[in-house]
C-alpha cells in the first residue's frame, strides 16, 4: 500500500522536494535569515496540507521552530516525536558545484542540491510517510509530534530553552530522528552513538597594521607563522591531541564493540580510492571506523590572514585567524573541552602575540539505547524497507539536541537515517539517493505501525 502510494505520487513528490530544496535556508548566514523563515513557512504549510492537526511556527531569538501534531490516536496510544532540521550549511566553494546548490537536479537516481541528504530530503520523506498513512487509513497508528528546527547546523542554540519551556507539549514515548547515514548502499543501520563538537576560533594579532615585509621582516614576529606553529603543537605524530586533560573523560571502546565494528563491511582500499588519498590518517592504534565513530579528533576548518589574492604581495600581516574544531566522544563535555583548549592556546602562544579565543558553538556527544521499544520497531521497519536487518553503528557527526531529549523529556532516541556518507553532506554536489528516499518512506510508515509500548 505504501509502495503503491509512492508509485502513484512519485512525480508530484519529487516536484515538492524540488521546491523545498530550492529555498536557500543557510542558518549561519545573516543575509539568508529571510530564506530560513520562508523555509519554516514552507514546512509548516506542508504539515497542514498532509493532514496534521495543529501546526505552529515558534519564533526564537534566532531562526524559527516548526511544531506540528496529530494526537487523535488517543491517550492510550503511544506518542512519537520526530525531530529534524530544515536549515542547511553554507554552499562555498560555489565554483565546485556541477549545478547551482539551490537549483535541484535529478540525475542518475539522485537529487543534487544543498540540504538534499542533510537534512531536508530526510525530513521530507517523513512528511510523505505521514501523508501516505493518512491516505491509507484516514488516521495514523500512533500520536505524532513533529519538531523541525532551523538552527541545527549552528549548534541548536535556541532549542534547549524551547524544549524546557514546552516539556508537556513535547512529551512522548520515543524520539525519532532521521539525520544520519545508513552504513552502505542497501545496508540499513541504526546509529547508537554520535560524536560531540567543540568549535573554537583563534585570532592572533602581532603589529598594529600590515607591514612591508622587507622593511620589518626579521624584526617583527609574524602572526601567521606563529599561528601555524601553535596549530602544529596541537597534535603529536601519533594523531593524539596534546591539550592537557583532553582524554580524561573519554569512554574507552569495549572489546565487544571493537569486535562488532570489525565485522561491519568495510574496505579500506575502496575508502581511499573514493577520496583519492594514498592511505587513511588518524590516531595510532585504532581502525578507521573506530577513529571516526568513537574516538575524538581535532581539525582546522579554516585559516586565513595576510595576502591571498592573485600574484605576490610582500606583506607582514597584522592578524591571523583559524577555526579549529574538535569532535568529542562520550563522556567528554563540550564546555570543559572549550576551557581546556583556551587555557592551552594561551599557554603556547608566543609572547609576541595578542590572542583572542572564542567558542563558536558545540554539542555534547551522545549514546542512545540499543534495546528500546523504538529500536525494536525500527529494526522491523528497516527490514520491511530493505529486506535486511540493520546493523548497529556509531557515527562521527553530531546532532546537538540528541542528548537533551533524554535529559529533559526522559525519552529514548532512535537514530534511523537514510543518507549515505558518500553523499557530500556539507560539501559541493550534495545529493540524496532516491532509492533511499523511497525506502525511507516505507520504513517510516512501518515504524509508526510497529511502534508499541510494552
Ligand atoms: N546530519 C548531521 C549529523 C551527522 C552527520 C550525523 C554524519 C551522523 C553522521 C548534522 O546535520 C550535522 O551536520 N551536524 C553538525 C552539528 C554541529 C554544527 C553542531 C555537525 O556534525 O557538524
Ligand atoms: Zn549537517
Amino acid at each position: 500500500m505504501i509502495r503503491g502510494f509512492i508509485d502513484d505520487n512519485r512525480e508530484r513528490m519529487l516536484d515538492e522536494l524540488k521546491e523545498l530544496l530550492s529555498i536557500p535556508s543557510i542558518s549561519t548566514e545573516h543575509s539568508n535569515a529571510k530564506d530560513v523563515q520562508i523555509c519554516a513557512e514552507w514546512i509548516a504549510d506542508h504539515c497542514k496540507s498532509i493532514g496534521m492537526k495543529r501546526t505552529e511556527i515558534y519564533p526564537t531569538k534566532g531562526h524559527p521552530i516548526v511544531y506540528s501534531e496529530w494526537l487523535e490516536a488517543g491517550e492510550d496510544a503511544p506518542t512519537v516525536l520526530f525531530y529534524g532540521h530544515y536549515d542547511v550549511q553554507p554552499v562555498d566553494p560555489l565554483n565546485l558545484w556541477t549545478n547551482p546548490p539551490f537549483e535541484p537536479v535529478f540525475r542518475d537516481g539522485k537529487v543534487y542540491a544543498r540540504g538534499a541528504t542533510d537534512d531536508k530530503g530526510q525530513v521530507f520523506l517523513h512528511l510523505k510517510a505521514i501523508e501516505a498513512l493518512f491516505k491509507e487509513n484516514g488516521s495514523l497508528p500512533v500520536n505524532v509530534k513533529l519538531l523541525i528546527e532551523g538552527e541545527e547546523e549552528i549548534g541548536s542554540p535556541n532549542l534547549s530553552p524551547f524544549i524546557r519551556e514546552h516539556k508537556e507539549m513535547l512529551r512522548c514515548d520515543t524520539v525519532l530522528i532521521s539525520d544520519t547515514p545508513i552504513f552502505a548502499p542497501g545496508l540499513p543501520s541504526l546509529v547508537y552513538g554520535l560524536r560531540g563538537l567543540c568549535y573554537m576560533e583563534v585570532e592572533l594579532t602581532g603589529p598594529n597594521r600590515d607591514l612591508h615585509s622587507g622593511t620589518f621582516g626579521g624584526a617583527v614576529d609574524n602572526p601567521i607563522n606563529a599561528l601555524a606553529n601553535v596549530i602544529a603543537q596541537l597534535k603529536d605524530g601519533y594523531g593524539r591531541i596534546r591539550i592537557p586533560g583532553f582524554y580524561d573523560d573519554v569512554l574507552p571502546l569495549t572489546e565487544d564493540e571493537r569486535t562488532d565494528f570489525a565485522r561491519l563491511p568495510y574496505d579500506e582500499k575502496e575508502y581511499c580510492n573514493a577520496l583519492e588519498i594514498p592511505f587513511t590518517f588518524g590516531e595510532f592504534g585504532y581502525t578507521t571506523y573506530e577513529r571516526t565513530g568513537a574516538r575524538p579528533t581535532l581539525d582546522v576548518n579554516g585559516i586565513w590572514g595576510g595576502f591571498t589574492g592573485e600574484g605576490a604581495k610582500t606583506v607582514l600581516p597584522s592578524k591571523a585567524t583559524a577555526k579549529i574544531s574538535m569532535r568529542l566522544v562520550p563522556n567528554q563535555k563540550t564546555e570543559i573541552i572549550a576551557e581546556q583548549f583556551e587555557k592551552h592556546i594561551r599557554a603556547i602562544v608566543p609572547p609576541t602575540m595578542k590572542v583572542r579565543v572564542s567558542n563558536l558553538h558545540g554539542a555534547d556527544p551522545a549514546l542512545t539505547p540499543r534495546d528500546s521499544n523504538g529500536v525494536k520497531a525500527a529494526v522491523k521497519a528497516l527490514e520491511t524497507a530493505y529486506g535486511k536487518k540493520p546493523v548497529l553503528s556509531r557515527e562521527g557527526g553530531s546532532i546537538p539536541v540528541c542528548l537533551l531529549f533524554d535529559t529533559i523529556l526522559s525519552a529514548p532516541t532512535v537514530l534511523m537515517g537514510f543518507g549515505l556518507n558518500s553523499e557530500n553532506a556539507h560539501s559541493p554536489d550534495e545529493h540524496f539517493s532516491l532509492d533511499n528516499f523511497e525506502k525511507g518512506i516505507v520504513a517510516t510508515a512501518a515504524f509508526y505501525k510497529e511502534f508499541v509500548l510494552e
